[in-house]
């Protein structure tokens, strides 16, 4: 990871950390090709089992987690996946940050509107992502990268 990512992935770890959570059984992985979106996708069902998620909640957070790897690859020309084991004093969550060092996202609003893309593809790939997890940010500079957070929570 170079600085700049080091830095888009520490200013997620301090908006998690800033709300008293205890974030463990960290994991890094690439996001290069359609093979580590599958190991990505292996990983996140792990980790959602552990916490006792439904199959159907299961299967929410990793669609998400797909859709915002494959912009990682797309659009971000490749990063990391970071995720992280959550608990607060109530409940256990898994929480995934998706970190490039790409073009970056000029209006987040934007792009978050379902049908704009600019890649050809349905535009549903970041809004569907949203609705499907219980937390969700994004953070980008133009120019620099684009960091994408999300948080599932076990009921
Ligand atoms: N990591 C990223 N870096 C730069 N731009 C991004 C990134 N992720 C998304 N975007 C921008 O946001 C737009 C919307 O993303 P979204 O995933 O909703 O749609 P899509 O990828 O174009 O199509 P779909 O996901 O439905 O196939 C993208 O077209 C792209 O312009
Ligand atoms: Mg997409």
């Amino acid at each position: 990871m170079n600085a700049a990512q080091q830095n888009r992935v520490a200013f997620a770890s301090d908006v998690l950390e800033r709300h008293g959570r205890l974030r463990t059984a960290r994991m890094t992985l690439p996001l290069r090709s359609d093979e580590d979106v599958v190991a990505l996708r292996r990983h996140v069902r792990e980790r959602a089992v552990a916490i006792a998620l439904s199959l159907v909640e299961q299967t929410k957070l990793v669609t998400a987690a797909s859709e915002l790897a494959r912009n990682t690859i797309k659009y971000g020309g490749g990063g990391e996946a970071h995720l992280d084991a959550l608990a607060d004093s109530l409940r256990q969550g898994v929480c995934l940050v998706f970190v490039d060092d790409g073009p970056g996202i000029a209006d987040i609003d934007q792009a978050l509107r379902d049908g704009f893309t600019t890649g050809g593809g349905l535009g549903l790939g970041l809004g569907g992502a949203k609705r499907l997890v219980d937390e969700f940010d994004i953070e980008s500079r133009t120019g620099e990268g684009t960091a994408v957070s999300i948080v599932k929570w076990k009921r």
